[in-house]
């Protein structure tokens, strides 16, 4: 391979590396909020995270109809992050909706349903990420046996915006990056410039945000603000 490529190949990789995936969140009681900030945020990233909630395994509940995404197209990838019980009755609805990467959460289920939601998303060919909230530990599961595109490490208890990053958690991605060097880490709740960088100098490479993006004044400043941590 020449050596040109070989260099600018490192350079990108190092880049990919070093500059986070900025994820904005999104906690909408209805199917018009969740287009508005969608569109509020779709020139600036190439995913954003829908936040649906189901009053049961959180108490809160958001907009939660996959039909009304159907009727949708967006310039953006969309992941849906399922805080509700019983993720596997509701994954193969979203994906049908246009949803790209599936992410459920660990305390919702058992290891069988595990195995059944990963191989939905294989078999429907989108990316599966598993969530744990910040009291579980990470070996509370087989990483390696379940082979997930990403793991979404929650700063918060899930269920509401706005709320402080849990500091404790900053080691727990560093566990999970020194044992787990290629895999997507997704950190989600209360991340601002500066707990983004704290989960990022851990090894964390995506920043899920939703206050410090939605509740700023200039929300592509807001972005590359993150971006340029
Ligand atoms: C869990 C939700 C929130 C949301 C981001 O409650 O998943 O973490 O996405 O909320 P902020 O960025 O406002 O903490």
């Amino acid at each position: 391979m020449p050596r040109a490529l070989l260099f600018y190949g490192n350079l990108l990789y190092t880049y990919k590396k070093m500059v986070p995936e900025i994820i904005p969140a999104i906690i909408a009681k209805n199917f018009s909020e969740l287009k508005e900030k969608i569109k509020q945020v779709e020139p600036y990233v190439k995913w954003v995270q829908l936040d649906i909630m189901d009053g049961r395994f959180v108490p809160n509940t958001t907009w939660n109809n996959p039909k009304d995404l159907a009727q949708e197209s967006f310039k953006v990838s969309l992941e849906a992050h399922l805080m509700i019980n019983e993720p596997e009755k509701y994954v193969k609805d979203w994906i049908d909706a246009g949803i790209k990467r599936m992410i459920f959460h660990i305390e919702a289920v058992s290891l069988e349903v595990v195995q059944e939601i990963v191989a939905i998303c294989r078999e429907k060919k989108v990316q599966v990420g598993v969530a744990i909230n910040p009291e579980t530990p990470i070996n509370s599961f087989d990483l390696g046996r379940l082979q997930p595109n990403l793991i979404l490490i929650l700063g918060v208890n899930p269920g509401f915006g706005g709320q402080e990053f849990k500091p404790e958690v900053v080691e727990k991605i560093r566990d999970l990056r020194e044992t787990n060097p290629q895999l997507t880490i997704e950190v989600d709740g209360g991340m601002n410039p500066e707990t983004a960088k704290m989960v990022v100098d851990a090894g964390a490479n995506a920043i899920v945000a939703g206050s410090y993006i939605f509740g700023s004044k200039d929300i592509r400043e807001a972005i590359a603000e993150l971006k340029t941590i």
